[in-house]
């Protein structure tokens, strides 16, 4: 298959282009595109065949389910079913966002959509390309995270070519994801809001319009732990990973910085390929290696946009080893470290 490329200007949208891409999904074709988290790999979510053709380009678990994109909130009185007070208090405040939510579906969602669950999982995206493809389209439009499965996260048109060129319709390139982290994920399918997946949005952010919210319990356990049950199925599987060997080392700065330096020099010697993820703050203590930076310490919302850049970047570099800081601080720490830690496999040095 050929893959059409279009490059979109996101303040000025051709809506020439837009109107191609929604006609391909429309006839049960594959159109990846940006959102304001990642690039999706959109499909018509209420076709079977055309989202069946989003397990097959990515190489997905069919047990996976995916998330309908909606421009409107009336999708939910179609798309939901049972009471959906407490999702619709969500949605009203963080939507369009990077928030999605679970609810009940109804009869209308096919349970090839849902990986076979009665619950579905629904997103407004505030994105401009992503909003008008799907408003253009008239559909609910089922889009994962449009990377190869186990691969990180798409945060560029480049990326999602890596993955997916020739094995999808259509790329539309809008630029670099803004926030770079796949959206929160909130179950408000029983009485309290269980977060299934951490990101821009926050536990705090929730429990400010709902007054309680919670964790999923299988989130905070390591995926070899028996009692492991992520509510959402894509949590246990190896995510995001890099090629090479991702070690994470916590600590203070300065021990941090050293402990990394060691390890990397011993790799070194043994002719491997070793890449450092550094902050701007650090960049210049670390000697030998590829030495990349994530981002500054004073933005934290540069980390996060910056994450799987610098894995799908060392993964070029073909590095056998990467180290990496952590960055548990402030607001986003918990998004960040949630997709770090399954990147490195759980991986950890404390120093
Ligand atoms: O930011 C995002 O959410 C991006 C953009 C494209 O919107 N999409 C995305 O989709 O990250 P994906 O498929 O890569 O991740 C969706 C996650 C998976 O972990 C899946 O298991 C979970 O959502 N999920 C989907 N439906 C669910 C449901 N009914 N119950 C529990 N988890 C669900
Ligand atoms: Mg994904």
């Amino acid at each position: 298959m050929k893959t059409k490329f279009i490059q979109l200007d996101c303040n000025n949208i051709d809506n020439k282009k837009i109107i191609e891409a929604a006609e391909i999904l429309k006839q049960g074709g594959l159109v990846a595109f940006p959102t304001e988290t990642v690039y999706g790999l959109g499909a018509d979510g209420l076709n079977e065949e055309a989202s069946g053709k989003i397990y097959a380009a990515k190489g997905r678990p069919s047990d996976n389910p995916l998330i309908l994109h909606i421009s409107s909130m009336k999708a939910l009185d179609a798309l939901t079913a049972g009471d959906c007070t407490l999702g619709r208090k969500l949605a009203e405040a963080f939507w369009p966002g990077p928030l999605t939510l679970i609810f009940k579906k109804s009869n209308l969602v096919p349970l090839t959509t849902t990986g076979g669950l009665d619950t579905v999982a629904i997103r407004m995206p505030a994105h401009p390309i992503a909003f008008e493809l799907i408003r253009q389209a008239g559909l609910y439009i089922a889009a994962p995270s449009a990377n190869a499965s186990g691969r990180p996260s798409p945060t560029t048109a480049k990326h999602v070519i890596e993955d997916m060129d020739g094995r999808i319709d259509m790329i539309l390139d809008g630029g670099s994801a803004d926030i770079g982290l796949e959206s929160t994920i909130v179950d408000v399918s029983a009485d309290i809001p269980i977060i299934l997946r951490p990101g821009y949005i926050t536990l705090e952010d929730i429990i400010g319009i709902t007054g309680e919210a919670e964790y999923d319990k299988g989130l905070l356990q390591k995926p070899e732990s028996e009692d492991f049950k992520p509510k959402a199925p894509g949590m246990k599987y190896k995510h995001y990973a890099p090629r090479g060997q991702l070690t994470i080392y916590e600590g203070e700065s300065k021990a941090v910085v050293r402990a990394i330096n060691q390890a990397a020099e011993k790799k070194l010697k043994e002719g491997y390929r070793v890449g450092i993820i550094a902050t701007d703050e650090t960049l210049l203590s670390y000697e030998k290696g590829l030495i990349k930076t994530i981002g500054t310490r004073k933005d934290e919302k540069t980390i996060a946009a910056g994450l799987f850049k610098i894995l799908r970047d060392f993964d070029g570099e073909q590095a056998d080893y990467i180290y990496s800081e952590s960055f548990y601080d402030n607001h986003l720490g918990q998004a960040i470290m949630n997709r770090l830690l399954k990147a490195a496999g759980y991986h950890i040095e404390k120093v």
